[in-house]
């Protein structure tokens, strides 16, 4: 039995639980009645419907061109890709790979995610130059170094960690559109080696502390930087997401290593074999220290990252930043992996929008919550704080710590709702409702059950859901949900894979933004092995569209190039420049790259000039001056 089993008898009033021996079954079952639920809130695939946000012509479906596809009228370059100077020098990684770790130091690093702007004020403008903050989120080493990994030292290990972590570089527009990096001394590198701050609940306790850290109050650097947030008082987070694959332990995992799936042999970054502390064995509280928020202020060079721990650990896409009508900050943030949950961070005290220093230390005190859905479309939101909730020692859980630290150990204990993959999060600029991307999860509804949130039996496809706080207040702890969109061809034969899309089909929304006029941005993440195969034989390239929240059209806006993903967005405050990352292109269905054939599937952005695909921010425009998107 589970929770929805009863959704089976009731809405026919024909089938008994007997009858349905086969879970496959069942489960199918379960889905449509489910759907069937929600089918009020749910507009019809079929119908016909223009949003007036928005006014480009959709982009048409392709697969073949290995460039960045856009509406007519619309005008793209490469602002920063992997290797170019973040001080705007012409120096480009070279085409022979022949750059050392220092080098890479001072170059963008690879793999762009989430991304963000900070206006800086030129001719009472703040559309024409400012700081641009992008995550570099993994390495490819494949591509990194001119043998791969035939090879392997501990140079290749430190410019592998050098190519992780954060630019902030200073861009500027030139009169025809296009923007380029320029010197400025704001500008830096945050790397898997840059020193970080620990604060918040976690920061002092035994769990933290290292041997090169005995007060366990500082932390060597940043990785696997995925999506990102920007608070009201200026500052940069950045989200640490795949961590425990940096990590190899040769005994078995215990129980916290083993809920963040530490193991012998990690993602193959072989890092540890030339710096031990991502060696469990000899380090065992290494791994704590990675997995948080970190908060980076943009304009001081100086400034030290800090990892904000009452933000929780865990496998972090994002975090999206709100205040709430009772002036308390709200991070909303999901923890991409295949069933696990969205949280929210709301803060003990209130932002003060006249003094941006009285906010620095906002993100330290506050509750964390994780949310549940229920059945009847309802949500809770409930706090992983010590000693509520069950939360005590004498469960498991002997301090804040140790639950900031364990998160996910925490929210399975008070039940919080498994998710098909939370991605992104969006909150809409004017309602305040929130969106979360669910990206896939082939396992729903054979290794985890279906729920109401997640109701499609192997979701390959995805879907989004928003939600309403009770009252407006992000503060609050009740909200009333609904499923946005199901992503999938509406018309496909196949249930798991028919979606109920208006308009562009999409599949695996990943990326998600909001601009100030309410435009939903999505991006979407098909993994290189699954495009133009099977379930997504209908679906172009990984694309951006844009989504009108009151028709819940989707228009795609943009495709990339082969074997990228679309990642990260943000505008100039005129809107007449977006900025988007493009990751990966021309991944190898393998993970890592042939480094004897690394344009086996992309050459972009470089064409034939430089010998590998490279990640890379481009900015987009109108070319007749015009807001994008309008
Ligand atoms: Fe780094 Fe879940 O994307
Ligand atoms: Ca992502
Ligand atoms: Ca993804
Ligand atoms: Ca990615």
């Amino acid at each position: 039995m589970n929770e929805f089993d009863d959704l089976l008898v009731n809405p026919t009033g024909k089938k008994s639980l007997t009858e349905l021996a086969s879970p496959q079954r069942r489960n199918i079952l379960i889905s449509s009645a489910i759907a069937a639920l929600f089918s009020q809130n749910t507009i019809a695939a079929t119908e016909k419907t223009h949003s007036k946000l928005f006014s480009f012509d959709s982009v048409p479906y392709s697969r073949a061109n290995d460039d960045i596809q856009l509406p007519t009228g619309y005008s793209w370059s490469v602002v920063a890709a992997w290797g170019d100077s973040i001080n705007g020098s012409t120096k480009k990684i070279s085409p022979d790979v022949s750059d050392s770790a220092g080098e890479q130091e001072l170059q963008f690093g690879m793999h762009h995610d989430g991304c963000a702007y900070f206006p800086i004020t030129v001719n009472n403008s703040g559309s024409i130059k400012g700081i641009w903050a992008t995550n570099h989120e993994y390495a490819d080493d494949g591509l990194l170094h001119s043998d791969g990994m035939a090879t392997w030292t501990a140079d290749k290990v430190r410019k592998s960690q050098a190519a992780h972590g954060v630019t902030i570089a200073v861009i500027e527009k030139s009169a025809s559109g296009d923007w380029s990096v320029v010197a400025d001394k704001k500008s830096r590198r945050v790397t898997a080696n840059t020193p970080c701050r620990i604060s918040g609940p976690a920061a002092g306790s035994a769990y933290m502390k290292t041997t090169a850290d005995p007060k366990g109050r500082e932390i060597l650097g940043t990785l696997n930087n995925c999506s990102n947030g920007v608070t009201p008082w200026g500052t940069y987070l950045t989200c640490e997401e795949n961590f425990n694959g940096y990590f190899v332990k040769s005994d078995k995992p215990n129980l916290t290593e083993a809920r963040v799936g530490v193991n012998a042999k990690g993602f193959g970054y072989r890092w540890h074999e030339f710096d031990e502390r991502f060696n469990l064995d000899k380090h065992p509280n290494e791994i704590n220290r990675f997995g948080w928020i970190v908060e980076i202020d943009p304009q001081n060079p100086e400034a030290k990252p800090i990892k904000r721990t009452a933000l929780g650990r865990f496998k972090h896409e994002g975090a999206m930043v709100t205040v709430a009508q009772n002036k308390k900050v709200v991070v909303y943030m999901g923890d991409d992996q295949k069933s696990e949950y969205v949280y929210k961070f709301v803060s003990k005290r209130v932002f003060n929008s006249s003094t941006p220093e009285a906010n620095l230390n906002l993100l330290d005190e506050g509750t964390l919550f994780v949310a549940r859905y229920d059945a009847d479309g309802l949500g809770r939101w409930i706090a992983l704080e010590h000693n509520r909730n069950g939360l005590t020692p004498a469960n498991g859980f002997p301090d804040q710590a140790y639950i900031v630290i364990n998160a996910r150990l925490a929210a399975d204990f008070v039940g919080a709702t498994p998710m098909d993959r939370p991605e992104w999060i969006a909150v809409h600029p004017q309602t305040k409702d929130v969106y979360v991307t669910l990206t896939n999860n082939t396992n729903r509804g054979t290794k985890v059950n279906l729920n109401a949130a997640n109701p499609r039996v192997s979701n390959s496809m995805g879907h989004i859901v928003r939600w309403t706080e009770a009252s407006g207040d992000n503060s609050g702890t009740v909200f009333k949900w609904e499923i946005y969109t199901l992503a999938g061809d509406p018309h496909s034969t196949k249930p798991h894979l028919r979606g109920n899309v208006i308009g562009d089909t999409f599949g695996s929304p990943d990326g998600l933004w909001f601009d100030k006029r309410g435009i939903l941005w999505t991006q979407t993440d098909i993994s290189t092995s699954a495009l133009g195969k099977g379930d997504y034989a209908q679906i172009p390239n990984n694309a951006m569209y844009a989504s009108d929240p009151q028709t819940r059209e989707f228009r795609r806006f943009l495709i990339g190039p082969k074997g990228c993903e679309i990642t990260g967005v943000d505008m100039t405050p005129d809107m007449k420049t977006m900025f988007i990352n493009i990751q990966h292109p021309g991944e190898s269905p393998a993970g890592r790259s042939d480094p004897k054939n690394p344009k086996a599937i992309s050459s972009w952005p470089d064409k034939d000039q430089f010998t590998r695909p490279r990640s890379a921010t481009i900015a987009i425009w109108r070319s007749d001056g015009k807001k994008v998107g309008e």
